[in-house]
């Protein structure tokens, strides 16, 4: 089994988003029986929280579930347990190395640097632009699907 683990700074906007987008591409891609999907904040602020009312809005305008998503902090055992932990923007992917101890290892990843976009997930929290967000966690999630078939052997 292969494991993956979106994070952001709430888990209510971006990872939540990312951990929906992805398991649906797995399912249609056949794929839900080799990978597992997750999400976590790097802060405790929404422990416990269902994803922001606008992340459920575009997921639902796209037709893809939303259940099962409940924010969690990430922990030092999760880089263990995951085989990629993907962080949204570089604060994200700088706060999982603080949290894991374990600096530049290569299995944390900003998720459009798995893109031709190489930039930070935009927090739709602060810029209120949910649809941007979506477009480019979708691009984001192809990209990661296309390394983890490589990496894996596929394909
Ligand atoms: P996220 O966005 O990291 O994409 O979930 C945020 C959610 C909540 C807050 C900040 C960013 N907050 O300040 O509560």
């Amino acid at each position: 089994m292969i494991n993956v683990l979106f994070v952001c700074l709430g888990n209510i906007c971006r990872s939540p988003m990312a951990e929906a987008l992805f398991r649906d591409l797995l399912k249609k891609e056949n794929l839900s029986s080799n990978v597992t999907v997750d999400s976590a904040a790097t802060s405790s602020w929404h422990i416990g929280s269902p994803p922001h009312k606008e992340t459920l809005t575009i997921l639902k305008k796209y037709n893809i579930s939303s259940d099962d998503l409940v924010g969690r902090q990430l922990t030092k055992e999760d880089f263990e347990k995951f085989d990629y932990i993907i962080g949204m923007d570089e604060s994200n992917t700088k706060n999982i190395f603080e949290i894991t101890g374990k600096p530049n290892h290569p299995k944390i990843v900003r998720l459009l640097d798995l893109t031709d976009h190489k930039k930070d997930v935009p927090d739709p929290y602060y810029t209120g632009d949910f649809e941007e967000t979506y477009q480019l966690i979708s691009d984001g999630c192809r990209g990661l699907l296309e390394k983890i078939l490589i990496e894996n052997n596929l394909k």
